[in-house]
């Protein structure tokens, strides 16, 4: 399963991007709105630093306005995926755009239905927003669940599940159970992907028992 970073925090991007661990970024009108600085300037910087894909979403909503938006997104750098919301005008441009060659990336997706129309419009990502379901007391990883037998039964499909609204890394280990191609996960809950006491622990005594040995490596 691929890794992407769900943020426009450039300073994260880069921290990560270090780790050599990230395999895309994921943004949205909210995150770039954090920021303070336009959008063309922020996808620009993320896209100087992240050579995968690096998802900007439009917020026309009508099928004109977003192809419009969307070419002017494309246009910003060769690795952008641009973001278009699971509506029927979604759907229309989706398949617009993907017909001319641009990435998209269907978001706001809470149904396995949206996801079979998505794969059906050409996406080249879905985004099942795992987190926003479970807060109303449903089950996020169960719809990616049923995506992927969805696009596992049609070999035409050549639609990546990207789990997004991801929340802990439970939701991570779910998801990567459940079959999503790829995690769009916050630094935060990434950062604790690799925490465990025992190995904290593990570490201390064995770095306790080295010193008391007197040895060095190097
Ligand atoms: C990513 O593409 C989504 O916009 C994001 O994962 C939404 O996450 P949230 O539900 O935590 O805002």
């Amino acid at each position: 399963m691929k890794f992407f970073i769900d943020t426009a925090d450039i300073s994260e991007i880069r921290e990560l991007a270090a780790a050599g661990i990230v395999d895309g970024v994921t943004t949205n009108p909210s995150l770039i709105a954090k920021t303070g600085r336009t959008i063309e300037d922020v996808i620009k910087e993320i896209c100087q630093i992240i050579g995968g894909p690096v998802s900007a979403e439009v917020t026309a909503i009508d099928v004109d306005g977003m192809i419009a938006e969307a070419e002017r997104l494309a246009s910003i750098a060769n690795n952008v995926a641009v973001k278009v919301p699971a509506t029927w005008d979604g759907f229309s441009a989706c398949r617009a755009l993907s017909t001319r060659g641009l990435k998209v990336n269907v978001t706001l997706c809470f149904s396995a239905n949206q996801a079979l129309l998505a794969a059906k419009a050409g996406a080249t990502f879905i985004s099942p927003f795992v987190g926003r379901l479970d807060d109303l007391g449903l089950d996020g990883v169960e719809v990616i669940r049923e995506i992927r037998k969805i696009y596992d039964n049609d070999k035409s499909f050549n639609t990546e599940i990207l789990a997004s609204s991801i929340r802990t890394p439970l939701h991570v280990k779910q998801a990567a159970l459940a079959g999503a191609d790829i995690a769009t996960v916050p630094p935060g809950v990434l950062r604790n992907l690799a925490k465990h006491p025992l190995t904290e622990q593990g570490l201390a005594s064995f770095l306790a028992d080295w010193d008391k040995a007197g040895q060095a490596i190097l």
